[in-house]
């Protein structure tokens, strides 16, 4: 039996990437041409693969181009994250591990980087600094790119997932402003800065008295349409010698409602319990399967909320949209109109509902599913 086609929880960038046509050549025109983007969604609808996918367009079409990607995910201090950018610079800088232990005398005046390379440098490369130093001359590390690019007569591309964890760290007022200070002389690099909570890349991005306002440009990453889910299912299937019938093609991303993390895992459940041809018959046991995997999450989820939240999530997945009617507040113990505008505000901020042409929805799509079946026990499909 072939794999199947379908990946979730990492990054699809080349295999098992669907549309996203016009988002990637908007992308790659930017970054290019030296438009800072900033790309904000929720998480699970395809940042991080879309970044990838463009960046490994360009690395093989413009070779006067070099990349640079970070993670900032389990960075958790100011330090550890100036360490990462130098490190990560310096490796895109040359293919060359050697050329990458002169970086010290090359690239810096004033502080002086600490470098060790193990066996395999590639893999074992690390760049750190006094911190003492590293406080009072942090511009050197945040010109690197730049010293880098001018230097090697290259332009540099520097892309910076979940950036919003920076705003975590108790020095970022102060980072924030130094990043943006430096980051808009810079001629020669271009920054792609993307993440996925929603309140604090908006906070950021755009709030006129912050730093970072009118960075760049902000592309708003919007799912992945049914027709293009539909045709990549109907491909992906055939292409491993199975088939979908079409109207199951188009349940799929109806009932993940196109998030492209969900489509993904559904597809694959039901891809591998079908033999030759999927029907309703998989999907149904594939979407039992998808939502018993995930219980242990949504269980949590509910838990670590309070009872007039959990009350809210109900007045939302029951379609109200007056929450603060006498009769609404009632009807579910919603409490009183204070607690109404807090909860929404929470439940908002943490990214569990959002809205959408003027009414709440859950953004987690089988999350919702589960919450339906546990709270007023109606069927999955
Ligand atoms: N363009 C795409 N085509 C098909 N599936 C995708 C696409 N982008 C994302 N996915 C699916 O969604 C999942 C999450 O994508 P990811 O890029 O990690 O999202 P984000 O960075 O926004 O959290 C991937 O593991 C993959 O299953
Ligand atoms: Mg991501």
């Amino acid at each position: 039996m072939p794999d199947s086609p379908f990946i979730y929880g990492s990054t699809v960038s080349q295999q098992s990437f669907t549309d996203r046509e016009d988002d990637s050549k908007k992308l790659f025109q930017n970054l290019t041409q030296g438009i800072n983007t900033t790309i904000i969604s929720p998480r699970r609808w395809g940042k991080s693969s879309l970044v990838e996918k463009v960046i490994l367009d360009i690395q093989s079409k413009k070779k006067t181009h070099k990349t640079v990607l970070i993670d900032l995910f389990t960075v958790s201090t100011e330090e550890e994250f100036l360490e990462s950018f130098a490190r990560e610079v310096i490796k895109a800088s040359s293919t060359k591990w050697q050329e990458w232990v002169s970086a010290g005398k090359l690239f810096f005046k004033r502080l002086i980087p600490k470098i060790s390379v193990g066996s395999d440098p590639t893999m074992d490369f690390n760049v750190s600094f006094d911190w003492n130093d590293l406080e009072r001359h942090k511009d050197e590390i945040l010109n690197l790119p730049e010293t880098i690019a001018q230097q090697k007569k290259i332009n540099l591309i520097v892309c910076l997932d979940e950036f919003q964890n920076l705003a975590t760290f108790k020095s970022y007022n102060h980072l924030e402003k130094q990043m943006r200070a430096n980051w808009q002389r810079h001629k020669k690099v271009t920054y792609c800065l993307y993440g996925s909570k929603r309140h604090m890349m908006s906070e950021i991005f755009n709030n006129p008295s912050k730093p970072f306002y009118r960075f760049g440009d902000i592309m708003l990453l919007q799912k992945i349409s049914s027709e293009d889910w539909e045709k990549f299912l109907i491909q992906s299937f055939s292409s491993t010698g199975k088939s979908i019938a079409p109207e199951c093609a188009s349940k799929i991303p109806l009932l993940m409602k196109n998030h492209s993390w969900y489509v993904q895992q559904l597809a694959h459940y039901t891809w591998l319990k079908t033999t030759k041809k999927a029907d309703q018959t998989q999907i149904s046991s594939a979407l039992n399967e998808l939502i018993r995997a995930n219980t242990p999450f949504y269980q949590k989820e509910v838990e670590s909320i309070s009872t007039t939240q959990l009350n809210l999530l109900k007045a939302v997945v029951k379609g109200e949209t007056q929450f603060t009617s006498t009769k609404v507040m009632n009807t579910y113990r919603l409490g009183t109109p204070r607690n109404v505008s807090k909860n929404k505000t929470i439940l908002v901020n943490s990214d569990v509902i959002h809205q959408v042409n003027g009414h709440y929805e859950f953004l987690d799509p089988a999350f919702e599913l589960w919450f339906r079946k546990q709270y007023f026990n109606e069927a999955y499909d």
